[in-house]
């Protein structure tokens, strides 16, 4: 089957379901077109749990589905590949949590959305890049914050707030990895544009841009700024609605590692399969989705 015709006929399985189509901006362009809603992680966490469809698909990684799964658990979750996962979210367990907690008895744990459902039940608030600074803010009694489980959004967050911020040592491989040097050599190659980068980047990485922010701010930036020509510093998939949205502005990515292989692992072909056969299900269980919810809607309520 072509790709317009496997659209028409998720598009399609869709109306039938009753189903919405969530997608990440990382997504591949194919599925990007035809999603019924595209976001950050704060976004599409908000919109699954306020959508009146009856059958949620994610097209993200296992923990966007999970969060779905918390927020909205009357509704089918669909995950088309169920190894889409995110390896920063395996970089805690548990154990070390609890470990850690041991070790920090005053702090407050502040946990990244990218983190399993059963790491927001141990924790007392989420957070998302979009809004990370606001919540440890917003955590008024606490001096102390445990930031799980991203050092580079944790050091990042610690410039912009005056509490004492505890960073966990989990990165995301593809943005730890880029290296200054290559975002240099593509500043020198292009002199006349601006740096953006993603705040899981390393801290040598942000100390060269000209904005940091979540996928969702980034793309508003490139919206509104004067710029014409923009070097990148996130997963690949987010030129799909930047070229879309600025036909006539010029985006670069500074290296070649910034790609999602998890991200790209949902296709058409899985969407449309998971849609016929509705499965697989991600479904969070009742003992660990309450109080993940917790901590998931102490940060719906941060504005
Ligand atoms: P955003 O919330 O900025 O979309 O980030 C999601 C993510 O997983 C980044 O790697």
């Amino acid at each position: 089957m072509n790709t317009s015709d496997l659209q028409s006929e998720i598009r399609a399985l869709l109306r039938e379901r009753k189903g919405i189509l969530l997608a990440h901006y990382y997504q591949r362009e194919e599925v990007q077109d035809i999603a019924d809603f595209l976001g950050d992680s704060l976004a599409l966490s908000i919109e699954a749990a306020r959508t009146e469809a009856e059958v949620i698909v994610f097209a993200g990684v296992h923990f966007m589905a999970e969060s779905a799964s918390i927020l909205s658990p009357d509704k089918t979750v669909l995950l088309p590949h169920l190894d889409a996962g995110c390896p920063l979210a395996d970089k805690v367990t548990p154990a070390a949590l609890e470990k850690a907690r041991q070790q920090y008895p005053d702090a407050a744990v502040v946990t990244y959305i990218n983190s399993s459902a059963e790491i927001k039940a141990h924790s007392d608030i989420c957070c998302t890049s979009s809004n990370a600074v606001k919540v440890v803010n917003s955590l008024q009694d606490a001096r102390q914050i445990l930031m799980i489980p991203d050092g580079n959004l944790a050091r990042y967050v610690a410039r912009l707030t005056d509490k004492e911020i505890i960073p966990w040592d989990g990165y995301c491989p593809f943005h730890h990895f880029m290296q200054p040097e290559e975002v240099a050599r593509s500043k020198a190659e292009h002199p006349d544009a601006l740096f953006i980068a993603h705040p899981e980047c390393n801290a040598a990485v942000l100390e060269m841009a000209d904005f940091v922010g979540s996928t969702a701010a980034m793309i508003q930036f490139c919206k509104t700024t004067e710029a014409k020509k923009i070097i990148v510093g996130t997963e690949i998939g987010i030129m799909t609605p930047l070229k879309k949205q600025n036909p006539e502005k010029i985006f670069i990515s500074p290296s070649k590692s910034l790609l999602c292989h998890t991200m790209k692992m949902i296709t058409l072909e899985n969407i449309l399969e998971s849609l016929k056969k509705m499965m697989p299900v991600v479904k969070v269980p009742e003992a660990i989705r309450i109080p993940a919810k917790r901590a998931l809607d102490r940060m719906l309520a941060v504005r």
